[in-house]
């Protein structure tokens, strides 16, 4: 087929709006789909790039967060078909190397999906003659997309779109960072600090896996209210208090705390909620360059456990349709992380709401 145009939000440059603008979106190549994007879920990790704080080439259609049809498939393409409705990945492992040969596929030596480019280097999108990236080798703040088939989980086709995408980024992030990460164990205390996407997530994640208690921090009182709703026990706005109350709660310490802002002071302060030999679980990214001190020593005496968790240290192909299982189950109440379906045109408000920490998560529907 020919190129196709689509509508597109592309970042020019760290500022605080992105251009709602036209691009071209060309075939698939060898072993790679076109999707017709249907929802995009409005990221923190967007909202990184877009402030200055993560260095992506430019222009950039935004977007990593996506589902949508399969309208096209590129040569030597199996086990995909048109009309199949599909979740994208954003971590587009090799599939081939040794830590994907042994299910990590989050630890890809081979990724290129970070440099925004496809797995040849190369890109599909372009604006006139100007070569257009795709964030995350998804670009999925746009009515196309192209991406490599092992990146286009099938998903079914009664799952709303909205929640397809939102179960591509934050829903894998923050169940994953529970179940393949901390491996929380039911009766096991817990905190979450930051009640965003990510974080109200990580919340559902510890309900299933029946934390108890579940101590949801935010310093958005409407967030903590929906922390509540996701199966948090107890809902602190974050202040001075915030380390007293939770050493409170938790008689001394949590045994598992996820920082889910990417904020350098609460991740300096997270290993402090949690007791000796507890766990203290960094899901949150933080900007570049922001290299955060740590108190080792302390971390030693008290025989603390930091995990780092990429992308809910899961695997993609085995865990989007299980969480689309829990959630067509009525196990999961992803609903309630969508507070807006907007227009693409609608975009930089969303990120105006995001920075403001209002609302669950605007999701563009097309
Ligand atoms: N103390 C407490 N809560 C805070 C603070 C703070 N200092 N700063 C921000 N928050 C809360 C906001 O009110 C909001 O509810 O943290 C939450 C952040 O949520 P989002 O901005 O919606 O971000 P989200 O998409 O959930 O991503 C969070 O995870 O994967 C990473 O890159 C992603 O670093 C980002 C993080
Ligand atoms: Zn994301």
């Amino acid at each position: 087929m020919n190129a196709r145009t689509a509508t597109a939000a592309v970042y020019r440059g760290a500022g605080p709006d992105v251009e709602i603008t036209e691009i071209t979106v060309a075939a698939p190549r060898r072993g790679e789909v076109l999707v017709e994007i249907r929802a995009s879920g409005v990221c923190g990790s967007d909202r990184h790039v877009i402030d200055g704080e993560w260095h992506v080439p430019s222009p950039t259609v935004m977007g990593h967060e996506g589902a949508g049809i399969i309208v096209e498939l590129g040569a030597d393409v199996t086990g995909l078909a048109v009309g199949d409705h599909v979740s994208l990945v954003w971590n587009q492992a090799c599939q081939r190397c040794v830590n994907c040969q042994s299910g990590k596929p989050w630890a890809c030596t081979d990724l290129v999906s970070n440099d925004c480019v496809m797995p040849d280097g190369t890109t599909r999108l372009a604006r006139g003659e100007e070569a257009v990236y795709p964030y995350l080798a998804v670009g999925s703040m746009s009515e196309y997309a192209v991406v490599p088939a092992s990146a286009a989980i099938r998903m079914p086709s009664e799952l709303p779109f909205e929640i397809a995408a939102l179960i591509s980024c934050s829903i894998h992030t923050g169940l994953g960072a529970v179940q393949n990460n901390a491996r929380v164990s039911a009766g096991e205390s817990s905190v979450v600090v930051g009640c965003g996407g990510v974080g109200l997530s990580i919340v559902m994640g510890l309900r299933l896996a029946g934390a108890h208690p579940i101590i949801a921090v935010d310093r958005n009182p409407e967030k903590l209210a929906l922390a509540l709703e996701a199966g948090a026990t107890h809902a602190l706005l974050a202040d001075e208090h915030t380390a007293a109350q939770i050493q409170e709660l938790t008689a001394g310490g949590a045994d598992v705390a996820f920082e889910a802002i990417g904020n350098p002071r609460t991740i300096q302060q997270l290993p402090g909620h949690v007791r000796l030999g507890g766990r203290a679980v960094l899901v949150g990214m933080p900007p570049e360059d922001a290299p955060i001190p740590l108190d080792v020593l302390d971390l030693c005496y008290r025989g603390i456990t930091v995990i780092a968790s990429n992308y809910g240290g899961g695997v993609p192909a085995r865990d989007f349709p299980r969480y689309a299982a829990l959630y067509l189950d009525g196990r999961l109440p992803l609903d309630a992380l969508v507070s807006h379906r907007i227009s693409i045109h609608d975009v930089n408000e969303a990120f105006r709401v995001m920075r403001s920490g209002a609302d669950a998560r605007s999701v563009i529907v097309f």
